[in-house]
């Protein structure tokens, strides 16, 4: 199995473009890049989409999206004529907790938003990261000072696998610079302050100059704001 040492110095050097192709040679098959429609993300989807880059492109449909994420979702299969393939939740768990605690159970403490981070997103992204050796996000390490820790290749323990976020490295107003310039389409709430976009009832707009992740469960304690999707995170908060 391949290391993050060996894994590193695969793509040294190399832009995003190669080095995902470098990977997608590497793990044929066994390699998915998830995407939640942002800005990054619609670069590297681009970037797989443009070049034929064979790496499965996959999103966690929470079934609490903004409508403007619908459209740009629809937008880029229009455009590239393939599929962003969705993982929905379990219909049993999602009819419990609605049933038992209501639509919006997740303002009422961290518990309940967790548990519904944790069937809306997290269960669903198990499935799709079964049998994968490597998962690509559109982290940067601009986005919180969590993130800056990180770094663009990371071994995932709790999933197994290697990790490769390809623009880790870039500032927003390069990720902005290449949308303009290969015209790539991209989720509109960008223009109105939402630098971070997940669910709906989960997210709103930032002030100038406040944090990028400011505006997600804006209602909750700092320490707490990861939905666990990026489980180092969420460890290196406990500490
Ligand atoms: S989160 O942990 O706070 O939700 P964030 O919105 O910053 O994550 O996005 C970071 C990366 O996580 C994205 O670039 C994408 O790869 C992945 N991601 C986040 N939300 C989703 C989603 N709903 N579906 C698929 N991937 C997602
Ligand atoms: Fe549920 Fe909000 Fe988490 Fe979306 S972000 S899964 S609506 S708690």
């Amino acid at each position: 199995m391949a290391d993050t040492t060996y894994i590193s110095q695969l793509i040294e050097g190399k832009g995003p473009v190669k080095a995902l192709q470098s990977l997608a040679g590497q793990f044929h098959g066994e390699i998915v890049f998830s995407t939640s429609f942002g800005w990054e993300d619609q670069v590297i989807t681009h970037m797989i989409f443009a070049n034929n880059i064979p790496i499965k492109v996959f999103t966690l449909e929470t079934g609490r999206l903004f409508p403007e994420t619908y459209y740009v979702w629809n937008r880029t299969m229009e455009i590239y004529g393939k599929p962003v393939h969705a993982y929905y939740p379990v219909h049993q768990l999602l009819e419990d907790m609605v049933n038992t605690k209501g639509p919006n159970s997740f303002y009422e403490s961290v518990d309940n938003r967790k548990e519904c981070c944790g069937i809306r997103k997290i269960e669903p992204l198990k499935r799709a990261l079964v049998g994968n050796q490597c998962w690509i996000t559109g982290i940067r390490a601009e986005q919180s000072t969590n993130r800056e820790d990180m770094s663009n290749v990371e071994w995932d323990e709790g999933n197994q696998l290697i990790k490769f976020h390809p623009i880790f490295s870039w500032t927003l107003d390069e990720v902005k610079a290449y949308i303009k310039e290969y015209n790539i389409p991209y989720n509109t709430l960008h223009d109105k302050g939402f630098p971070s976009i997940g669910c709906l009832p989960c997210t709103r707009a930032v002030q100038p100059g406040e944090d990028f992740r400011a505006g997600r469960w804006w209602w909750e304690d700092q320490s707490k704001k990861e939905c666990g999707l990026h489980a180092i995170e969420l460890n290196d908060l406990k500490e």
